[in-house]
């Protein structure tokens, strides 16, 4: 949730005075003086109102944590952190304040945790971010991440408050020795501006007035340096992008289309191109609000008529001819991971940008970033809050810009395809050329005249249980009766695959995510050549059996769950790898030491305890018969 916080007594935007307006993150955490530094620039700009000086001079007598008879200005923004305790999940919270020199909006990401997420969504559209830090404890990871994440962003403007430097005695040499290890960090980040203020938060000293405790310091107090900050003008020079959020159909004359500018200007009489289909058309007005207006600039919700009917909808978007974006399903990008479960290369997620909504894989994951050193590891996944550099590959192509050409066409995001929960966000880098010269070869015989020669229908019997549960045995007995039918069939034996195509993979949750892919991708291969393909592998992640039902047709996949309790597949042991695994020997056993996701909707439940495989194998074929007769 994005909540704008304007009741607690700060200025709202409407009330700010003419003139720029910059986008300022604050990144730090309670502990560093955060609430307090955003408190004390409030409050020393006179932004709070008198009723909040009242209640905030009675809440810092109950709850101050700063001496009796004084303000606890950090009470001003706390609030925010007693209604994420109570359970309201706040990811970014917006403050409206001015200077008599500009507006500001401070964009604020609360959260331990899930800070990183928080303020990737933050970042996204800052001008310059605040880094603090507390002065005792020097240059952290966590500033060193913070930078890190702000630059991946696109933030072109860093400042470092070195805040709490009353604790350190004011001290000019603590203040120097943080500014140079900054400076050292920051400067290959590749920033337009970095700046270091030392500054006492709870003093108020160089925050709004210059501190007269730290003489030694001749630069600008922060709302002095922020108020003189120039920033680059936003957007109007790059080339024009109007991602389509909705055609509106007012009337049977009226066709507009509904968006907000993501790239440079458009006028009225411009030429157009919609950028997944080529087509040409010519911008014939602009609303705005509820007036027609000439131009339309980066950032503005607009309302487009073109000069004729061309096919365009939602997730499409309107371009400059003579600057059209990438349209590709595979490019290489930046990813932050903010997920507790870690980002595994070869499952498949659902990507978002401003235009489209396709399915996703990190087919490769090329290294991830140390934020300490910014050295290149090797990776085989992301964990919770880490960076990394993929080639991501996607179902169908995305229309997209680099991130360093434009950031709102340019990032996107990955959510989980149950949950629905965001996992990821990237930043492209660029396309990978080669997607682009390999096309889809048509071939005459396709795969329904492949199985009508067969008489048969093609199909895919996907097995999956633990391991022990009797996969192979049923699928085995299976195929017996098909094939006494005259039906044409493969099995795909997970030990088997194992012992080639799959010999390179161990039993990691990357191993087995690629394990399962490619066993899919074979079966796809099988199913179009006309066979019955039985697959029987543990295949234990619901997200991997669902990525496999997505590469058929309606009714083409039967997830066939082989409903054996660990128990029993623990009695039985044929392979006697329970026993070894319970004893150690084996490591990410499924059922002991890795994990089993029980289907939630199989096609078909056989559960196996005190019934014949030859049994379970007829089931399986009388729900084919009934099948092929609806
Ligand atoms: S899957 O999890 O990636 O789908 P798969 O079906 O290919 O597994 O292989 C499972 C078979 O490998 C098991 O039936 C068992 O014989 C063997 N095996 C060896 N080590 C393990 C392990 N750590 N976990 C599960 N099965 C293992």
């Amino acid at each position: 949730m994005e909540v704008q916080v304007e009741s607690r007594g700060t200025t709202t935007e409407a009330d700010a005075p003419q003139g720029s307006c910059l986008r300022v993150l604050t990144c730090g955490s309670v502990d560093d003086g955060k609430s307090t530094l955003l408190g004390r620039l409030l409050f020393d700009t006179s932004s709070v109102a008198d009723d909040q000086i009242t209640t905030l001079t009675k809440d810092s007598a109950r709850f101050g944590t700063v001496g009796e008879g004084k303000l606890d200005l950090a009470l001003l923004v706390d609030g925010l952190e007693a209604e994420r305790e109570q359970g309201i999940t706040i990811d970014v919270a917006y403050r409206f304040f001015a200077s008599s020199k500009r507006k500001y909006i401070l964009i604020d990401a609360p959260g331990h945790e899930e800070f990183t997420r928080n303020m990737a969504t933050g970042a996204s559209n800052a001008d310059v971010a605040i880094v603090l830090l507390d002065a005792r404890k020097g240059l952290l990871p966590q500033s060193r991440r913070h930078t890190f994440i702000n630059a991946l962003l696109g933030v072109r403007h860093v400042v470092l408050a070195v805040n709490k430097m009353d604790v350190v005695g004011n001290d000019e040499e603590t203040f120097r020795s943080i500014c140079e290890a900054f400076e050292a960090f920051a400067k290959p980040l590749g920033f337009t501006t970095t700046y270091c203020i030392p500054v006492s938060a709870l003093h108020g000293g160089n925050v709004v007035a210059r501190s007269a405790e730290m003489p030694w310091y001749d630069g600008e107090p922060l709302l002095a340096y922020l108020d003189n900050l120039e920033c680059e003008a936003d957007g109007d020079d790059g080339p024009f992008r109007f991602p389509i959020q909705m055609v509106n159909r007012a009337s049977s004359e009226f066709r507009g289309l509904c968006g907000q500018v993501a790239g440079g200007i458009v006028s009225v009489g411009d030429n157009v191109i919609v950028a997944k289909s080529g087509q040409p058309a010519q911008v014939r007005s602009i609303i705005h609000g509820f007036d027609y207006v000439d131009l339309a600039r980066k950032g503005q919700a607009v309302t487009v008529v073109l000069d004729e009917c061309v096919e365009v909808s939602r997730g499409n978007m309107l371009v400059a001819p003579q600057s059209q974006p990438c349209i590709s399903d595979q490019f290489m990008a930046h990813l932050i991971w903010f997920d507790h479960k870690p980002l595994l290369p070869g499952r498949s997620y659902v990507c978002r940008t401003e235009t489209d909504v396709t399915d996703a894989t990190v087919t490769a994951l090329k290294y991830k970033i140390d934020v300490n050193s910014l050295a290149h590891n090797a990776a085989t996944s992301l964990q919770m809050n880490e960076i990394g550099v993929c080639n991501i590959s996607t179902q169908t192509p995305i229309v997209f810009d680099t991130y360093h050409d434009n950031r709102n066409t340019g990032n996107f995001v990955l959510i989980d395809r149950f949950s629905n929960a965001t996992l990821g966000a990237g930043m492209i880098d660029h396309t990978l050329w080669r997607s682009q010269n390999i096309h889809w070869q048509v071939l005459d015989i396709d795969k329904s005249a492949r199985a009508a020669i067969k008489f048969q229908q093609p199909r895919v019997l996907w097995f999956t249980g633990l391991s022990g549960s009797g996969k192979s045995t049923i699928a085995n007995m299976l195929e017996k009766l098909l094939h006494a039918q005259g039906r044409h069939t493969y099995i795909l034996d997970g030990d088997n695959i194992r012992h080639g195509l799959n010999r390179d993979l161990g039993f990691t949750q990357e191993a087995r995510v690629e394990n399962i892919r490619r066993a899919a991708e074979v079966a796809k291969l099988m199913a179009d050549a006309g066979l019955i393909v039985l697959v029987s592998f543990i295949s234990p992640f619901r997200s991997e059996r669902s990525m496999a039902r997505g590469l058929f047709n309606p009714g083409e996949f039967i997830e066939i769950f082989v409903d054996t309790p660990i128990e029993e597949c623990i009695r039985r042991d044929p392979k006697g790898l329970y026993r070894k695994a319970l004893a150690g020997e084996i490591k990410n056993f499924t059922g002991v030491s890795s994990p089993y996701e029980n289907p939630i909707s199989a096609d078909i439940h056989l559960k196996t305890v005190g019934r014949q495989a030859e049994d379970l194998a007829l089931e399986i074929e009388d729900y084919l018969t009934q099948l092929a007769a609806r």
